[in-house]
């Protein structure tokens, strides 16, 4: 019963409020395009890259580990970050109490596994040691994290410790931003990064030493360096390599790289008591809020943390946690701090900020906050015991997020983050039952549950031609091998023996997933470079609508304004182009309800795709009105997300009858046509499948495409001459007949952006 669960009723009771709404609102409208309002946002997130992982170290036993009890009370501990100086801080890290015998065997191996528990310093410290070595006068220090968010929260740790600016001797690198210089002798960056940079430099002769960190999270990108470390390691006997874990799993590690030496960085933890719920919870957002509540006004003091699954049940309780205080007359302050990977980094950096005195914080965090971000102070946890993860399904093709139950592994990390600077608790939102016989023991490996169509680009242009034989710590599903091998033959990026095709290769050079490099490509023969690398840019960033709960209305009456009928993706390069116009001007932002940040990084994405199409001369041109060619290479990039209506604002995945929605945000929603085919950037699973932006396209565009796919038949002469079209699966085994492609009709009539 625990697995079968996809969502909170709370949330869902809000969502129907939401959904009345819109119905009252849609009666109220004038004419269709008025009548089109948005409901409930669900997943905004671009998931372009997983940001919910969940570590994987494998602690079976769930007494929490007490190895140094407090000495000085926990009071005065949590109280220490605030009154000593950054260097008593940094003294004081269990890190730096082994720091000669660390910096000896690192010294004498070439490759290392650290272990320690989270807070112990691997991540700030040990960069900082190994350029206090000296190491970093033959090259620099790279430190790879498999979150963004950690990436440049850590650097900009490590640049305060060291006193230098952000971007000076310490730096990072994510994806489309680069906040290095030439003078960086410490680099933090997403695996990723480094996975691109073994692109340009097989050897990775920029860095003199190396650092997996959080290896134990088995991110994707990071299975896969250290396959591809293990064979740099060999030829370059120069390169310290250091790969860390939260706890245990070491051995594996170890052994991967031929048995080489695990150094422990002996912790300090605080026990925590763990407390079951007697019965399973009905809805866990209400119950944590409930937990929460209790806490603050009968429990000492201590911050709490709490587990959420996602941005939407982070919210939601978030605003519940405000609501219910607000009733409760002798209640004292509490900030209610909300943490995920989407959300901006200067309210991300408020977690980190400290309480005024007396003041008790509550933080929501996604299992972002089990191992990658360590916040102070926390006193209570409370564990909901699920998690969004991203799963792919090799026989849809197709990537999901999905709640799942997490692991006993991560349910201990979770527990342990109340135990860091003194004795805490932990409340678990689920029996003891579910936690031994329901729960595995350690979370399942990213690389073998997603959509690999990436990594298997990467891999084939480094020269890897047997994927099968790559030396992976754990192999992915051969099935998901090769339906990401499919997924890229159908894009023209490999041939029928598998070898990378020349629009393979271009692919490789940008940062994208491989549709969406698809449809920069297909705009080159289609004349409209300009507008592709728009909307590929916008595609790339969070979502650029803002849309405050108390006034959703006004709101949603401005997206409005931006839509175009046919097409969200068209819709995008409308707020754009714009947003460019106004003198990508901050107040029309405000006015227009766009968030200004995500404007600003898109245009700078915009023109980091640019420089690479100006490498690979690429020339940038408009297709001025002809917005068909654009929707043409819409079509190319997703022919393997192709829907075909069904009935009115529900379609199904023409190559697997799987259902998808339009969502109520979409420009093609409540509107008086219905597309009969469209295509669609990705699928969300929220109350249903719902696809999230979506382009009506004409028939002949996919059979032209993917002739692999799709083929196009002339099914029906009718009386007035006109012929009926419609695609069919190559190999399809039930034909059908349909009525003309409506997409087509409405395009002319389209206002121009
Ligand atoms: O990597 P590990 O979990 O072993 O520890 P760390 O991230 O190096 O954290 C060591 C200490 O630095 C912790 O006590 C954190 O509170 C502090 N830290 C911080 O204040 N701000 C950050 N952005 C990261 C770490
Ligand atoms: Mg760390």
């Amino acid at each position: 019963a625990i697995l079968s669960r996809r969502g909170s009723a709370l949330v869902k009771e809000m969502r129907e409020k939401k959904e009345q709404a819109r119905v009252m609102k849609s009666l109220e409208g004038q004419g269709t395009a008025l009548g089109n309002i948005m409901g409930v946002k669900t997943e905004s997130d671009n998931t372009t890259q997983a940001e919910e992982l969940d570590p994987a170290e494998s602690h079976k036993t769930f007494k929490i580990a007490m190895e140094r009890a407090s000495e000085a009370g926990s009071a005065a501990v949590s109280t220490f970050a605030r009154t000593k100086s950054i260097k008593e801080q940094r003294e004081y890290l269990p890190a730096f109490a082994c720091r000669s015998q660390l910096t000896k065997v690192i010294r004498e191996n070439q490759i290392v596994v650290i272990v320690g528990e989270t807070g112990s310093g691997k991540t700030t410290q040990l960069t900082q040691y190994l350029h206090e070595e000296g190491y970093s006068k033959v090259g620099a220090i790279g430190c790879t994290q498999p979150r963004r968010v950690a990436a440049m929260s850590v650097a900009k740790r490590v640049s305060d410790e060291m006193g230098c600016k952000l971007g000076a001797e310490v730096g990072y690198a994510i994806r489309f931003e680069d906040c290095t210089s030439p003078s960086t002798v410490i680099k933090y960056m997403t695996d990723g990064v480094l996975l691109r940079e073994s692109l340009r430099d097989p050897d990775v002769d920029n860095y003199s030493a190396i650092i997996i960190d959080e290896a134990h999270e088995r991110s994707l990108q990071t299975d896969v360096l250290l396959g591809l470390l293990r064979r740099i390691a060999a030829r370059r006997r120069d390169l310290k390599l250091i790969i860390t874990s939260a706890t245990m799993n070491a051995e594996k590690f170890s052994e991967f790289f031929g048995g080489v030496p695990i150094f422990t960085i002996p912790g300090r933890t605080f026990k925590v008591e763990v407390l079951y719920s007697k019965n399973p919870c009905e809805d866990y957002v209400e119950a944590a809020v409930k937990q929460a509540l209790s806490i603050h006004l009968a429990q000492p003091v201590g911050d709490i943390l709490i587990f959420m699954t996602g941005q939407e049940d982070i919210q939601a309780t978030c605003d519940c946690i405000k609501e219910r205080l607000l009733s409760i007359k002798e209640a004292s302050p509490l900030s209610v701090l909300p943490i995920y990977s989407q959300l901006p980094a200067d309210l991300q950096a408020k977690i980190f900020e400290r309480s005024s005195q007396g003041h008790r914080k509550c933080i929501i965090a996604t299992n972002i906050a089990e191992t990658s971000l360590t916040v102070d102070g926390i006193r209570y946890v409370i564990d909901t015991g699920y998690c969004k993860v991203k799963v792919f399904n090799p026989r849809i093709g197709m990537d999901a997020l999905q709640i799942f139950p997490i692991s006993q592994a991560a349910s201990n990390q979770r527990a342990g983050r109340a135990g860091r600077t003194g004795p805490g608790s932990c409340y678990r939102l689920y029996t003891e039952s579910a936690y031994r016989h329901e729960f595995f023991a350690n979370n399942v490996p990213e690389i073998q549950r997603t959509n690999l169509s990436n990594v298997v680009l990467l891999l084939k242009s480094l020269g890897v031609g047997d994927l099968l034989k790559f030396d992976f710590l754990d192999p992915p599903p051969t099935d998901t091998l090769l339906s990401s091998m499919h997924q890229l033959w159908v894009l023209d990026a490999i041939d029928d023996n598998g070898s990378l095709t020349s629009i393979g290769s271009n692919m490789v050079e940008f940062p994208l997933d491989p549709p969406l490099s698809k449809m920069l490509l297909a705009a080159i023969k289609e004349k409209c470079t300009e507008e592709v690398v728009t909307i590929v840019s916008m595609l790339s960033v969070p979502s650029v609508f803002y849309r405050p709960k108390e006034r959703a209305e006004e709101s949603d009456i401005a997206r409005e304004k931006f839509f175009v009928p046919e097409s969200d993706h068209l819709t995008l390069l409308n707020v754009y182009k714009m947003w460019r116009s106004h003198g990508s001007n901050d107040k029309w932002c405000e006015q227009n309800f766009v968030q200004p940040k995500a404007m600003r990084k898109a245009s700078e994405v915009r023109s980091q795709l640019l420089d690479i199409m100006k490498q690979q001369k690429i020339d940038t041109l408009s297709a001025g009105v002809q917005w068909d060619r654009v929707r043409k290479c819409i079509a190319a990039a997703y022919v393997h997300k192709a829907g075909r209506l069904k009935s009115i604002g529900e379609y199904f995945n023409i190559r697997t009858g799987m259902p998808c929605h339009l969502h109520p945000t979409s420009a093609l929603y409540g509107l008086g046509y219905t597309p009969e085919y469209v295509v669609y950037h990705e699928l969300v699973m929220t109350s249903k499948e719902y696809m999230q932006c979506v382009t009506a396209v004409s028939p002949e565009w996919l059979a032209e495409s993917c002739p692999m796919f799709y083929s196009l038949r002339i099914t029906n002469f009718r009386k007035d001459g006109m012929e009926t079209k419609t695609i069919s699966m190559t190999k399809a085994p039930r034909p059908e007949i349909v009525p003309a492609a409506t997409a087509r009709d409405s395009v002319d009539k389209k206002p121009e952006p």
